[in-house]
Formats: C-alpha cells, structure tokens, sequence
C-alpha cells in the first residue's frame, strides 16, 4: 500500500474494536460471514480481531485470512499489543493472508504512562521502536498506535511516531481512545503530526476514535482535511462504551460531500472520482447482517441506516419529495442497496402522499370520495402511529360502501 493513497483508505475493525461492546460477542462463523460482506462492501482493510485474545480470536482471525484475504480481497490485520508473544500470535494468524497486517499499540499519555503501563517515556519509547521492528520481521505491513493520542503531549507523539517509522510502521494511526477531543482540535493534531514528525511522508496517517462525544465522525473529516489517509471505524459505529465511528456515515459523508472534499485530496473540486473504494450499494446489507448477528439494534433516528432515514412523514415533506426528491433528500436510497425512500403514512401526512399511495394500491377515487376518505385517515392517524396499507384499504372500503 502506498503512502500516497489515490483514495481514502477504509479500515473496518468491526470485528475487533466492534465486537468489543458489551453483548456483541460474534462466534467464527458469524465473524467470517460479516467477514465475505466487509469484502464484498470493498472495505481496504478488515481488522479480524486481536489473535493473542483467546482461542476463538485467533482461529477467527486465521480463518478470516485463509478464506477472505485472497489476493484480490483486502488485507487481513490482527491488533497486538506491543509484547513479543502478542506480536508472534498476530503474525501466526494473519499468515495465510496474501496482504497481511499487525497492528501494534502502546498508550502515549501521561495518565496511561502512570497509572496503567507505570513506564516511563523513554521506556515506551524504546517498547515502540522494538516493537515495530519485531512486527516488521513477520510483515512489511506494521501499523503503529500511540494509545490515547488525543489526551498525550504532542511532542511525545511526533517522538514516538518518529521512532516507530524509522523501525518500519507504514501506518501510524492516531487514536482519540476516550472520545475526548472537539473536530478542531483532532484537526490541529493531524496537522501538527505532518508537521512535526521528520519522516511522516514515509507512512500513512489513518485515525480511530470514539463516539464518547459524540464527535467521532466529525472529527475524521477533519482529520482528512488535514491529511489523514485512512480511517478506523466500524459498520453502525458499534464499539467500546459510546462505539466507533461509522463507517456508513464516513464513506457517505465522504461521498455526498465530495465537491467539498476533493481539494483536500489534491483534486479539482469538480471532480467524480471515488474518495473511498467503498460500494455503497452494499451498505444497507452489511448494517442488517452486523445487527442480526450481534444483536445490537440501529436506533430508527440513525443516519444513513436507520429506519427513518429514508422515510417522510408530514405532509409538507411528502408533498415536497413526491415533486422532487431533492427538496429533502440529500442522497438517494438507492444508494446504499434500498430500493426506495419510504412515505410513512401518519397524523402529519397531507393529501398529495396519501391520493399517491392510494394510487399504488390500485385504487382510483373520484375527488369526492377522496375528500372523506382523507378525512376518515386523519380520525384513524390520530389513534396510530402509522397507518399500513390494511387500514387504508379498510378506510376506503368503508367509504365506498357507505356512498
Ligand atoms: O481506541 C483505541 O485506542 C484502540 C487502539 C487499540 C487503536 O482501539
Ligand atoms: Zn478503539
């Protein structure tokens, strides 16, 4: 891979920081089934776990790179603290892969330094050289973490990334682990990394971070203002505590926005190349199978894929989106595998959505019998919260009945 990717890099670790959440345990053959779907979603770089974890972590990971990491598929990458024996498993698991990765950490701030690791910055220093370099007798392909880079003093980063490039990292990742920092601020670290860190142009900055703020999105696209090439995130930003950024809300935010994106990239504003390899079209499957298999349900509110994302209820937006879609639709549901957007029929719906859906349903009224049709919908609307297509071809029985 590059240090100079032509697109944005999209590094999926919902098999790893995703199934980190509570209640989200995935077996082999679910990991491996969401697995093929990441390919499939053309996801750059599957993490597959964290090999040294458990058994089950490591034949999932082995399994994973034998079976999805073909030559044409992505590259197969297991986490692994920075520990001989983490290092050696991940480099066992991620054999078969024809493009494998270690991804290897050690936490950078003060408060980790003293209460977690209880090691000074010239030993860690020292652990993260070595270690990058161990990594990088199993594998070109090393990744590198200062953890809790968002609350560590910058210039101990720019040392450390200094040291872990010079001993091979082709990826420095820059994690705000806590979700704590604001867009800016996340921005500004980026920036000063390029800076700062004498031999960054050999390496590729990605980011990971989480949604403790609820900034975590907000905080990658600055980052890729400011030269972040790949991002970490997860399919409905499932992870640790609050979760991880979305890979849903990324690649589409990235794609929506791609105008406002493409001179951050280096190319003309007008362009309509891909920011990301991602198929969008692939979206909606992907954000189903992760929440069937792990349980953990979309909020309907969440955006690209929850189930009000594409739907219209009141009137005047029904209205709007039955002459022209672009009056309240940003992006098309096609896009991301729907087949269409949705007017939910309910107390706010106007005249337009509900003659239209008649309509559909095959039923032609005169303007009369749709007047007190319409009025018989606002009595039943007011009762429920949605009105399915039973109760409307119930109101308009009723009505021709009656007339
Ligand atoms: O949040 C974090 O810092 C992590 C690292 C292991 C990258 O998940
Ligand atoms: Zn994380």
């Amino acid at each position: 891979m590059t240090n100079k990717p032509e697109r944005i890099i999209i590094f999926d670790t919902t098999l790893r920081d995703g199934e980190q959440c509570p209640g989200a345990t995935l077996n082999i053959d679910e990991k491996l089934a969401i697995a093929k779907q990441l390919a499939r979603l053309g996801v750059d770089v599957i993490e597959a776990g964290f090999a040294f974890a458990s058994p089950g972590d490591f034949e999932a990971v082995s399994k994973i790179a034998e079976i999805v990491g073909t030559e044409e598929g992505p590259v197969i990458c297991s986490l692994a603290r920075a520990r001989h024996d983490d290092i050696k498993t991940a480099a066992t698991a991620i054999k078969a892969a024809a493009r494998g990765r270690i991804h290897t950490f050690i936490a950078t701030s003060d408060i980790h330094l003293k209460y977690k690791l209880k090691k000074t910055k010239s030993e860690v220093l020292a652990i993260a050289e070595e270690m990058v370099a161990y990594a990088k007798s199993f594998t070109d392909d090393v990744e590198f973490s200062p953890e809790d880079a968002g609350r560590s003093d910058p210039e101990f980063v720019y040392q450390v990334l200094e040291r872990a490039i010079a001993a091979g990292a082709t990826t420095v990742n820059i994690p705000d682990t806590v979700g704590y920092t604001t867009p800016s601020e996340f921005g500004a670290i980026i920036k000063g990394i390029k800076d700062n860190v004498p031999n960054i142009d050999r390496a590729i900055i990605s980011v990971h971070g989480h949604n403790d703020l609820g900034l975590a999105v907000a905080n990658f696209l600055e980052a890729v203002k400011n030269g972040a090439r790949q991002l970490e995130c997860t399919i409905n930003g499932i992870g640790e505590r609050a979760g991880n950024a979305a890979l849903e809300e990324l690649v589409m935010a990235l794609h929506v926005r791609r105008q406002y994106f493409n001179p951050f990239l280096g190319r003309p504003t007008d362009s309509e190349q891909a920011l990301t390899n991602i198929d969008t079209r692939q979206i909606y499957k992907t954000s189903r199978l992760v929440s069937n298999l792990t349980g953990m349900l979309v909020q309907p509110n969440k955006a690209i894929v929850g189930a009000n994302a594409f739907a219209h209820e009141s009137g005047i937006h029904q209205d709007g989106v039955l002459k022209n879609k672009l009056t309240y639709e940003i992006m098309d549901a096609q896009l991301i595998g729907l087949t269409d957007n949705q007017i939910v029929l309910g107390k706010h719906s106007g005249r337009n959505a509900f003659r239209t859906r008649l309509k559909e349903l095959g039923f032609e009224l005169s303007e009369t019998e749709l007047n007190k049709a319409f009025v018989k919908f606002k009595e039943v609307a007011d009762k429920k919260k949605e009105i399915s297509d039973w109760d409307l071809e119930a109101i308009v029985n009723d009505e021709i009945q009656q007339a």
